[in-house]
């Protein structure tokens, strides 16, 4: 049935939602801009001088002709270190070439010789980490000085740090996920593990190398003077170590005998699915920065998002008049159906049954399922308690965690608390999460964490016969409400990989399905779940 729309697009709060909401739309696509622009003209300029591309650049080469990458986690690294590390030194994301969407890996050679940064390995993991779940071929486009050495202690030591790249490459490969590299610069040390590692390789006459140690630290350690062709150059690896596959003359011609490789690999399979032709919503997606209040404790219908992101804004809901704080549906999405789980309010034992139930059904039929979160968390009181809302909120991260089906999330607004949990935050592994511009991240709301950590303190005090003035109230809540306001931004969020991007509303369409279609090469599991406390 098709959705009817009750938003009115010329009063006034619809105008200054949208105002406000453009306005950080923006604020985005300046951040992405200058994101995109890697580590500056000076840097860029001095690797064209070498004949080279530069990562982007490489990218666009190797994806069919006028099909779109779907860029991942644009923000990683934002603010995050003194460095300006913009996109975390590392390209990431799916494109298509010959026609089998894969992920592709592309250090930013202009960030600091495309050295890895703790971000950078955070990124790169989560890039592998996608393609395993998704089966996605894996084709690195090498140009790295390794390990950014003085933080060598938060890169190199631990479980998922940089040795997890080769784990995860030896992992990939055993379960027949192709791993195809290509060298474009110095591959150093573990660097050079990452074309060792692939199941092809390729790399660049004269600008690609790949050693365990280059010349100065050859000559520092055994006496040996050596050029660094002579040590790992392409001749030297084509055709006499065999490290690698295939010789490149240039960055161009690697990139088309990457997409060689990938047009002699065998078949891939595809999950059986009822596909419908696809077509646009019967409302306009640019209405939702109308639509989005300006605070998150005002009321929004999801159905007024959804019926802007799926295909005619026909939405068949399941259980409509139940538990009406979630609602819960099928769509399509670009002809892709999927289940839709979305918050109306805040969950109460009734939501959790119904989403279970709703979940249950979608692993049954083999359907992808799409969490919209709004969500401040679970109901809380005596009443609540007494009916077991915490069973019965269980079974729905049961559920959740279990269901073998492609899960995405979006945050449309709040996701605090068990309710993150619950609606498949990224804990619970989706195969791809998104944040709007607006949303925010936190335990709890901001002015909830001042109260309970007043309230702590009020009590702590009690015991002595002492108590809190007004003022030392509010110099305690302060710089919490400060600091909750700050870390929960979607920016802050998407800066440390908490998610894998952050979306301009009206993109939502576009992302979700690139994201549903890189989902479906492959035959998904059987969900089976373990015990639902009665
Ligand atoms: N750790 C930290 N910073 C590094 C680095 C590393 N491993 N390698 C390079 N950088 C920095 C440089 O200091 C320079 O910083 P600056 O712009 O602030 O001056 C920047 O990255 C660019 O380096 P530069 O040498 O000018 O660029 P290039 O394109 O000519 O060469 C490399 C890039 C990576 C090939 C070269 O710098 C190199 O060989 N680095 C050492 C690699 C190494 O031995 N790694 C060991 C890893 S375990």
């Amino acid at each position: 049935m098709q959705l009817k729309s009750n938003v009115s697009p010329t009063s006034q709060e619809y105008r200054s939602n949208f105002q406000f909401h453009q306005e950080l739309c923006s604020s985005l696509q300046d951040l992405l801009v200058t994101t995109a622009r890697g580590g500056g003209e000076k840097a860029a300029a001095s690797q064209r001088k070498r004949g080279k591309l530069l990562a982007r650049e490489r990218i666009e080469k190797l994806i069919d002709p006028e099909t779109s990458f779907l860029e991942l986690s644009q923000l990683a690294g934002y603010q995050l270190y003194d460095d300006f590390v913009p996109a975390g030194g590392i390209v990431t994301g799916i494109g298509q070439v010959h026609g089998r969407p894969c992920m592709i890996v592309a250090n930013d050679q202009t960030v600091k010789g495309g050295t890895y940064y703790p971000i950078t390995v955070k990124k790169h993991l989560r890039a592998q980490e996608i393609a395993r779940k998704n089966k996605l071929p894996c084709l690195y486009l090498v140009d790295s000085g390794g390990a950014y050495l003085p933080l060598q202690a938060e890169v190199f030591p631990d479980r998922d740090d940089f040795g997890k790249i080769f784990y995860m490459q030896a992992q990939m490969s055993a379960e027949s996920i192709p791993q195809i590299s290509s060298v474009h610069g110095f591959c150093t040390a573990g660097g050079a593990y990452i074309p060792a590692m692939s199941d092809q390789s390729v790399i660049v006459k004269n600008t690609g190398t790949i050693f365990l140690a280059g010349p100065p630290l050859v000559k520092a350690a055994t006496g040996e003077e050596v050029t660094a062709e002579e040590l790992g150059g392409a001749a030297v690896h084509t055709s006499i170590s065999g490290v690698s596959d295939h010789l490149a003359e240039n960055d161009e011609h690697a990139l088309y005998i990457l997409r060689q490789i990938i047009e002699h690999l065998g078949p891939q399979k595809h999950q059986a699915l009822k596909l419908k032709k696809p077509t646009e919503p019967a409302y306009d997606p640019s209405e939702l920065l109308g639509i989005l209040p300006t605070e998150l404790s005002k009321f929004v219908d999801i159905r007024e998002i959804i019926a802007r992101i799926v295909d005619s804004s026909e939405f068949f809901e399941f259980k409509k008049n139940y538990a009406t704080t979630l609602v819960t549906g099928f769509a399509h999405l670009g002809g892709i159906p999927f289940g839709i789980i979305g918050n109306n309010g805040v969950l109460f034992s009734e939501s959790a049954l119904k989403a279970t139930h709703f979940i249950e059904l979608c692993c049954q039929e083999g359907t992808p399922l799409l969490f919209l979160q709004n969500i401040t968390g679970f109901m809380v009181g005596k009443q609540y308690e007494h009916d077991g809302i915490a069973k019965h909120g269980a079974k729905l991260v049961h559920a959740v965690a279990n269901a073998a089906v492609p899960k995405l999330t979006l945050v449309v607004g709040g996701s605090f608390g068990a309710g993150n949990y619950g609606m498949c935050g990224r804990a619970y592994d989706p195969n791809f999460m998104y944040m709007w511009p607006n949303a925010r991240i936190s335990v709890m709301g901001g002015p909830q964490a001042a109260d309970v950590l007043v309230t702590v303190k009020q009590q702590q005090l009690a015991r002595d016969g002492k108590s809190l003035s007004l003022e030392e109230v509010e110099s305690m809540r302060a710089p919490i409400m400060q600091k909750y306001e700050k870390e929960g931004h979607a920016f802050y969020s998407s800066a440390r990989l908490w998610d894998d991007g952050v979306l301009d509303p009206r993109q939502t369409r576009d992302y979700l399905w690139q994201s549903l279609a890189a989902t479906l090469h492959h035959e998904w599991d059987q969900s089976r779940f373990g015990i639902f406390r009665m």
